[in-house]
C-alpha cells in the first residue's frame, strides 16, 4: 500500500505494488517501459520512479476501444491504467522484480501523453549501455528514467536528509549564506557575475561559505551547517564539477578533537542508515606517515601494499640518478610487487609510463628469483644492494621491486600513484574490506609557492599548531597546521581545520603568504574587523557531498549522482550553457565582449 502517493490521477505508485495488494482495484500512472504481444494478450511493463509493474490486456475481458489504445501504445508513452491487482501463479512469479509476485489485469487505459522514439532506450536490456555520454547528457531527462540514476538520486536525497537529521540532533542550525559575494580564497578561479547597478563591478560566486561560517561563529551561532552549493572554475575531472555541493559545518568553543568526534558520528550514522554498514573507529594518520607509507595524502587503505624507503641500501651506490637524488636530500622509494618477477617488458614499460605521468624521472626494477636479484641497472648497482632493499620490503623469490628516486615528496607521490595503478591492474583490491575511511592529520600549514612566498596548504584561515610562536619558525614550511582531511577509499572526502581567531596571528599568516596589509584589508577587511569584536575559538570542515553520494551509490563519476551535471569542459549540454548574451543585455551590464584571441 502506498496511500501517500495517491493523487487525483492515481491510487498507487506503479512500482509499489506487492503481494499484499492482490485483490485491490488500482489506478496507476507512468511510462510504457516495454510492450510484448503474446498472441492476443498484450503485456505492458508500466514504469514510474518506484519501479516496474506488469499489466495484462486480455481482449476477452477488455472493452475493444480500450484494447485498441493498448495495442497502439509505444515505448515511453505516458499512460493511466485501471485494473485489478492479481497474484501471479507460482510459475510466473518474477523474483527479480519487486512487484514480481503480482500483475495488474487491465480494465481501462488512457494515453496521457505521446512520446517520440527516444534517442536511446531507457530499457537497459535493449543495449542501452553503450550510448555516448554526450547523447545521454543532452537528453538527461531520459537517462534519469533509468534505474541507476534513479537509485543514485535516491541515495543523494537520503544522505541529505540524514545529514540534516543527525546535525539537527547535535544542535546544528542550517543557515544559508550568500551566493552573490566576494572572492573566497579556496585556490580555484572565481565565477564572476557582473553588476548592472555598479558599472565595472562584479560579484563572485562562492568557492565555499568559509568566511561566512567564521563570521557566524563570531556572531555567536556556535554550531552551523549548510548543504551548500559551491562554484569553482578549475580543471575538471571525474571527481570535480564546477558547481558542487558541500556538507559545510563550523563549531565554536572547540578543539580539533571535538570537530573530528562530531564528523565521526555523522559518517558512522550515514553508513548505518544509508548503507546498513557498521564502520570501525576511523583511524588517524599524520600527513608525513601517509606520504611515507602510501605516497598520498588521500591513501586508499583497501590496498594493503605499502611503500618502503630504501634510501639507505642505495646510498653511494654508483648509480648516478640515485646518488644525485640522495645527495640532494631526496629519497629512493620502492614498492614490492608480489609475484611480479615475470612482468613482461611491455608491462614494465606501462608502469614506467605511469610513474613518469605522476612526476617521476624514470622507474627502475629488480626481479628476485631463487638465484638472487636481476635489475634494470645491473651495470651500476650490485645485487647486494637489492638484497638489502628487498629485505626492507619483505621481497620473496618471484617478487619484483620497483624503485623511484627523487625529491622526497616527488618520489613518494610518483610511487603512490603507481601503487594505485598496480592495485587496479593486479587486483590488489579484491577481497579487501569495502569501506576504509581515515583521517589524515597534522598537515603542513604552508607549501612551497611557485617561485614566490609560501602558499597555504589548505586556506589562509587555518590555525598553526603552537599558535603565534610557531609562526616565528625559521622555515615556515616546517609549521604544522591544525588541519585534517577525511579520506575514503582513495578520495579526499572532506577537509577542515581549526581557524585563526586572533587578528595578529591572521595578519602574520597573511604576511608569510606575501599578502601585504593593504591587500589583506582590501580582500579580507571584513574578517579582520570581525576578529576585533570577540571571536571565539572555532573550527569546522566541509565534506564533498557529491563525492560522498558517488561513493555510496557505487558510481564512477560525480556526473552520475548530479541530476544535471556539467561536462569536463564545464558545459551543460541539455540547456546549452554557457551561452552568448544579447547586445542589449551586455550594454546594461556595461560589458563589451572581445572576439576570441582579440586584444581590442
Ligand atoms: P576544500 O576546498 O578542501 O575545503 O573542499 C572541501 C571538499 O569539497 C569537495 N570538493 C569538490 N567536490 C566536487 N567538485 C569540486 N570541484 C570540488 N572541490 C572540492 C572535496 C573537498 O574535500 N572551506 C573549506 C572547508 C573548511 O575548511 O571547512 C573548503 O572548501 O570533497
Amino acid at each position: 500500500m502506498s496511500e501517500h502517493l495517491a493523487t487525483s490521477l492515481r491510487t498507487d505508485g506503479a512500482g509499489t505494488l506487492r503481494a499484499s495488494d492482490a485483490g485491490r482495484s488500482v489506478i496507476l500512472c507512468g511510462w510504457v517501459h516495454r510492450r510484448r504481444d503474446h498472441g492476443r494478450l498484450v503485456f505492458l511493463d508500466l514504469r514510474d520512479r518506484y519501479g516496474l509493474v506488469q499489466c495484462v490486456a486480455n481482449p476477452e475481458r477488455l472493452d475493444p476501444d480500450v484494447y485498441r489504445i493498448v495495442e497502439d501504445l509505444r515505448t515511453e508513452d505516458v499512460i493511466q491504467v485501471e485494473g485489478r491487482v492479481i497474484a501471479r501463479p507460482p510459475a510466473s512469479v518474477n523474483e527479480e522484480l519487486e512487484t514480481g509476485r503480482v500483475e495488474v489485469d487491465l480494465t481501462g487505459c488512457r494515453r496521457l501523453s505521446e512520446a517520440n522514439t527516444p534517442p536511446f532506450p531507457v530499457d537497459m536490456e535493449k543495449g542501452g549501455g553503450e550510448v555516448a555520454e554526450e547523447m545521454r547528457l543532452k537528453h538527461r531527462f531520459i537517462e534519469l528514467r533509468r534505474p541507476n540514476p534513479t537509485a543514485a538520486l535516491g541515495m543523494r536525497h537520503r544522505l541529505a536528509l540524514e545529514t540534516r537529521r543527525y546535525l539537527d540532533g547535535h544542535g546544528f542550525w542550517e543557515i544559508e549564506t550568500p551566493i552573490l559575494t566576494r572572492p573566497t580564497p579556496e585556490g580555484a578561479r572565481d565565477y564572476l557575475v557582473p553588476s548592472r547597478v555598479h558599472p565595472g563591478k562584479f560579484y563572485a560566486l562562492p568557492q565555499s561559505p568559509q568566511l561566512y561560517k567564521q563570521l557566524l561563529m563570531i556572531a555567536g551561532y556556535d554550531r552551523y551547517f549548510q548543504i551548500a552549493r559551491c562554484f569553482r572554475d578549475e580543471d575538471l575531472r571525474a571527481d570535480r564539477q564546477p558547481e558542487f555541493t558541500q556538507i559545510d559545518l563550523e563549531m565554536a568553543f572547540v578543539e580539533q578533537e571535538d570537530v573530528l568526534r562530531v564528523v565521526d558520528g555523522l559518517v558512522r550514522h550515514l553508513f548505518q542508515v544509508c548503507l546498513g554498514v557498521e564502520i570501525d573507529d576511523i583511524p588517524r594518520i599524520p600527513y608525513e606517515e601517509a606520504m611515507a607509507r602510501f605516497g598520498s595524502d588521500k591513501p586508499d587503505l583497501r590496498i594493503a601494499h605499502e611503500l618502503v624507503d630504501a634510501s639507505e641500501p642505495f646510498r653511494a651506490s654508483g648509480f648516478e640518478v640515485f646518488d644525485a637524488a640522495l645527495g640532494e636530500g631526496g629519497r629512493v622509494v620502492v614498492l614490492r610487487v608480489p609475484g611480479g618477477a615475470d612482468a613482461s617488458r611491455s608491462i614494465l614499460d606501462r608502469w614506467t609510463e605511469g610513474a613518469r605521468a605522476a612526476g617521476a624521472r624514470g622507474l627502475v626494477w629488480a626481479r628476485r628469483s631463487s638465484d638472487g636479484w636481476k635489475s634494470s641497472i645491473d651495470k651500476f648497482v650490485p645485487a647486494d644492494r637489492w638484497s638489502e632493499a628487498g629485505r626492507l620490503a619483505g621481497a620473496d623469490p618471484g617478487d619484483l621491486l620497483l624503485a623511484v628516486a627523487g625529491g622526497m615528496r616527488a618520489a613518494q607521490g610518483a610511487m603512490g600513484s603507481l601503487r594505485v595503478q598496480l592495485a587496479r591492474e593486479r587486483g590488489w583490491l579484491a577481497g579487501g574490506t569495502a569501506w576504509r575511511p581515515l583521517w589524515v592529520v597534522d598537515f603542513p600549514l604552508f607549501e612551497r609557492g611557485e617561485g614566490g612566498p609560501p602558499a597555504p596548504s589548505h586556506h589562509p584561515f587555518t590555525a598553526p599548531r603552537g599558535g603565534r610562536a610557531a609562526l616565528e619558525a625559521a622555515d615556515p614550511l616546517s609549521v604544522v597546521a591544525l588541519a585534517y582531511d577525511l579520506v575514503l577509499n582513495g578520495y579526499e572526502l572532506g577537509s577542515g581545520s581549526i581557524r585563526i581567531h586572533d587578528r595578529t596571528v591572521q595578519e602574520r599568516v597573511f604576511e608569510i603568504l606575501g599578502i601585504g596589509s593593504d591587500e589583506a584589508v582590501e580582500k579580507f577587511g571584513f574578517l579582520l574587523r570581525a576578529l576585533d569584536y570577540g571571536a571565539p575559538p572555532h573550527g569546522g570542515i566541509a565534506i564533498g557531498f557529491d563525492r560522498l553520494a558517488m561513493l555510496f551509490a557505487g558510481a564512477q563519476s560525480l556526473r552520475e549522482v548530479i541530476a544535471f551535471p556539467k561536462t569536463t569542459s564545464a558545459s551543460a549540454l541539455l540547456e546549452g550553457s554557457p551561452s552568448a548574451a544579447g547586445a542589449a543585455e551586455l550594454e546594461e551590464l556595461h560589458l563589451r565582449v572581445l572576439p576570441p584571441g582579440g586584444d581590442s
